[in-house]
C-alpha cells in the first residue's frame, strides 16, 4: 500500500460541486504535480463534508486544518506554503459567525464540536469510490460478525434493543420492523432502501450515499441476513446521479471483493442488490407507493393492511427501510445495542442528522443526539440567524410536518416532544425563518407543494389540498373573507382523517401548526388586509421616499404599469392607482427610497 505523508480532502458533496469544487479540485492536482508532490500527498475526493455553505471546502491531514471558499487560484498558495513548507495559509481560514478569530482545525470549529456522526461517520472522510477506505473503517466487519457470530434472531434481538426507529419520517420501530418481516410467512423475501427523499430542503440521504455508500450496501446485506432475504433493491430518484453513479460502482466492488453475491465469507449466505431510479415524484416515497414503482406499475399508494412485511414487494414479505436508518445498523451491531441507546432520550435513541436551511448563518448537514434542544441545533451549531434578523420560527418534517416558534426553543428533539407541537420530526429536514417571512406564505408554499405532488388517487387530497390552496391564495392577496380559517381547519380535518395515505394525512399539518401559534397573521391578512412581516406583495403599498430619492430613473423605466412619474435628477412618485404592486421598483433602486407600508 502507498503511504503519503499528507492527504487533502476535497469535499466533493452536491452543495460544493454547485460552487465549483471541480475546478478547485483540478487546479490543487496541477499544482501538486507542478511541484512533482504526487508521490507525497494524496487527493482524495469525499462525500458532504457538512458546512455546505462555506463550500468549496478542503481538508488536510494529518493536522485537520480546514479551509473554506475556495478558489481554484487559492491551491497555489496551499500547495506552496502548506504541503511544501508546512505553514497554515491563514487567509484561507474560516472565521465563525460572532467571533473574530479564525479556526484552524475543524476540531475547534463548534459546528463539528457539537456533533456525534454515527450515520454520518465516513461522509467527508472517507473516498466513497474506495471499497478499501471503507474497509480501513472498520468496514463489513459488522456484516462479518453477523455472519460468522451472530444468528438471524440475535441479529433481530440486537436492532430492537438499540432502539432505532425509521429515520424515514414515521419513526416506526427498525428491529419490529425486521422482526415481522422474517415471522411473516412466504418466500423469497426482500430488502428495499427507500432514497427516494423528496422533501424540500432536505439531502441528507443524497449526502449519505454520495458519501459513504458501503455503509447502506452493508446494512442490506446484514439486514437480508437477518430477515432471511437475498435479494434487495435501492430506490433512488433520478435527480441524484452522482449518489447512482456511486452505488453502482460501490455494487461492483462489492460484488467483486465478495462481499455481496454468492457465498458470502464462504458462510453459505447470498445477498445482492439493484438499482432502481424514480422520476422523482414525492409520492414515490410513500413505501407502498414506491414499492408499485419498483414492480413496474404507477407509483400510487394502496391501501394498509396489509403492510409491506407482510404483502410486499411482489406480495413478498419486506423490508423497506430509509438511507440514514441503515446507515446506523453496522455501528449498532459493531458496539452493541447497550451503546446506541446510550444515546437519545427515553423512546428516541440514537442519534438524527437534520439538513440546516433557511435563514441560518451555517447551513448543512448536522448529527446529533435525539434530546439535543432546537436552540443548540440553530443557535449554537447553526450560528444563529444571519443578517442579525429575529428568530421567527423553524419547519420541521417538511410539507408533512409543522412549524414551531421561539416560544418552544428548548424543546428536546425527539418523535414525541416535537408530535406535542403539532409538528413531525420527518426525515430531519429544518427550515429556518426570520421576521421577515410570512407565515401563511410558508404554509401556502408547502400546500402548494403537496398539492403538485398528489397522486390524485383519492378525493379528499386530491380536491381538498386544491380548495385549500385557493383559500390561502386568496389570504395572501388580500381576499380573504371571514369565515376563511374556520374553513381551512374543517377541511383539514377532512382531509387528515380520509386521505388514503400519508401525503394526504399530513397535508394540512403546515397549515394547522401555522394556524395555531401565528393566527394572528391569518386575521391579519383577512381583518385588515395587512402582512404583518411585510412580505406579501399583493397587501403592500408602495412609496418613494423624496429625501433618499436621487431622480435616476431607473424605476420608472423598470416599472411594467408606468407608474411611477417624475423628472430626472427630481424625487418621484408613485401613482397608486396604475401601481401593481410587483416590487420591481423597490428591487431596482440602489438608493433605498421605495418603502412599503
Ligand atoms: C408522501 C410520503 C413520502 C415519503 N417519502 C419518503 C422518502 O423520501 N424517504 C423515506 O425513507 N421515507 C419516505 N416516506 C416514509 C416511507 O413510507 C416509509 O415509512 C419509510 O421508508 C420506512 O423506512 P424507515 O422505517 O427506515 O423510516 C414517505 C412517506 C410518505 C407518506
Ligand atoms: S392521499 Fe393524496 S397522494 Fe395519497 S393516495 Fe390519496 S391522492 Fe394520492
Ligand atoms: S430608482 Fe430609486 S432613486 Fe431612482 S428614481 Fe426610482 S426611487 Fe428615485
Ligand atoms: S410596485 Fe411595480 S407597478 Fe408599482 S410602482 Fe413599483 S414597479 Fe411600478
Ligand atoms: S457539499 Fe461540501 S460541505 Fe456539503
Amino acid at each position: 500500500m502507498e503511504m503519503y505523508r499528507s492527504h487533502v480532502l476535497v469535499c466533493a458533496g452536491a452543495g460544493c460541486i454547485s460552487s465549483d469544487c471541480k475546478s478547485v479540485q483540478q487546479a490543487l492536482l496541477a499544482n501538486i504535480n507542478d511541484l512533482r508532490l504526487d508521490n507525497e500527498v494524496k487527493v482524495v475526493e469525499t462525500g458532504c463534508m457538512g458546512p455546505c455553505d462555506l463550500g468549496p471546502v478542503v481538508m488536510v491531514f494529518p493536522d485537520g486544518v480546514f479551509y473554506r471558499k475556495l478558489k481554484p487560484e487559492d491551491t497555489r498558495e496551499i500547495v506552496n506554503e502548506h504541503l511544501l513548507k508546512g505553514k497554515v495559509v491563514t487567509r484561507l481560514l474560516h472565521t465563525p459567525v460572532g467571533s473574530t478569530e479564525k479556526v484552524t482545525s475543524i476540531n475547534e470549529l463548534e459546528f463539528f464540536q457539537r456533533q456525534t456522526r454515527i450515520a454520518l461517520r465516513n461522509t467527508g472522510l472517507i473516498n466513497p469510490e474506495s471499497v478499501e477506505e471503507y474497509i480501513a473503517r472498520d468496514g463489513y466487519r459488522a456484516l462479518g460478525k453477523a455472519l460468522s457470530q451472530m444468528t438471524p434472531e440475535e441479529v433481530v434481538i440486537t436492532i430492537k434493543e438499540s432502539g432505532l426507529r425509521g429515520r424515514g419520517g414515521a419513526g416506526f420501530p427498525t428491529g419490529l420492523k425486521w422482526q415481522f418481516t422474517a415471522a411473516a410467512p412466504g418466500s423469497p423475501k426482500y430488502v428495499v432502501c427507500n432514497a427516494d427523499e423528496g422533501d424540500p430542503g432536505a439531502f441528507m440521504d443524497r449526502s449519505i450515499l454520495e458519501g459513504d455508500p458501503h455503509s447502506v450496501l452493508e446494512a442490506m446485506a446484514i439486514c437480508g441476513y437477518a430477515i432471511g432475504a437475498d435479494k434487495g433493491y435501492i430506490y433512488v430518484r433520478a435527480e441524484y446521479p452522482l449518489a447512482v453513479e456511486r452505488l453502482e460502482l460501490a455494487i461492483s466492488k462489492g460484488r467483486e471483493y465478495g462481499l455481496l453475491g454468492e457465498n458470502m465469507f464462504g458462510t453459505g449466505f447470498s445477498f445482492d442488490v439493484e438499482i432502481r431510479v424514480g422520476a422523482g415524484a414525492f409520492v414515490c416515497g410513500e413505501e407502498t407507493a414506491l414499492l408499485a414503482s419498483i414492480e413496474g406499475q404507477r407509483g400510487e399508494p394502496r391501501p394498509k393492511p396489509p403492510f409491506p412485511a407482510q404483502e410486499g414487494l411482489w406480495g413478498k414479505p419486506t423490508v423497506i427501510n430509509n438511507v440514514e436508518t441503515l446507515a446506523n445498523i453496522a455501528q449498532i451491531i459493531l458496539n452493541g445495542a447497550p451503546w446506541y441507546a446510550s444515546m437519545g432520550t427515553e423512546k428516541s435513541k440514537g442519534t438524527k442528522v437534520f439538513a440546516l436551511a433557511g435563514k441560518v448563518n451555517n447551513t448543512g448537514l448536522v448529527e446529533v443526539p435525539m434530546g439535543t434542544t432546537l436552540r443548540d441545533i440553530i443557535f449554537d451549531i447553526g450560528g444563529g440567524i444571519n443578517g442579525g434578523k429575529k428568530f421567527k420560527a423553524v419547519q420541521t418534517g417538511g410539507p408533512s410536518g409543522g412549524c414551531i416558534p421561539e416560544a418552544y426553543l428548548d424543546t428536546p428533539v425527539d418523535y414525541d416532544s416535537l408530535n406535542e407541537l403539532g409538528t413531525i420530526m420527518g426525515s430531519g429536514g429544518m427550515i429556518i425563518v426570520d421576521e421577515d417571512t410570512c407565515m401563511v406564505d410558508l404554509a401556502k408554499f408547502f400546500l402548494d407543494f403537496v398539492q403538485d405532488e398528489s397522486c390524485g388517487k383519492c378525493a379528499p387530497c386530491r380536491i381538498g389540498t386544491k380548495r385549500m390552496l385557493e383559500i390561502l391564495e386568496r389570504i395572501t392577496s388580500g381576499q380573504g373573507r371571514e369565515g376563511d380559517i374556520e374553513l381551512l381547519e374543517e377541511l383539514s380535518y377532512g382531509i387528515k382523517n380520509s386521505a388514503l395515505c400519508g401525503l394526504g394525512q399530513t397535508a394540512p399539518n403546515p397549515v394547522l401548526s401555522t394556524l395555531r401559534y401565528f393566527r394572528h397573521e391569518y386575521e391579519a391578512h383577512i381583518r385588515d388586509h395587512k402582512c404583518p412581516a411585510s412580505a406579501c406583495p399583493e397587501l403592500l403599498t408602495y412609496y418613494i421616499d423624496p429625501r433618499a430619492c436621487k431622480g435616476c430613473g431607473v424605476c420608472s423605466k423598470a416599472c411594467p404599469s408606468d407608474a411611477v412619474l417624475g423628472e430626472k435628477k427630481k424625487p418621484h412618485t408613485i401613482d397608486l392607482n396604475k401601481c401593481i404592486k410587483c416590487g420591481t421598483c423597490k428591487q431596482k433602486c440602489k438608493f433605498d427610497a421605495v418603502i412599503t407600508v
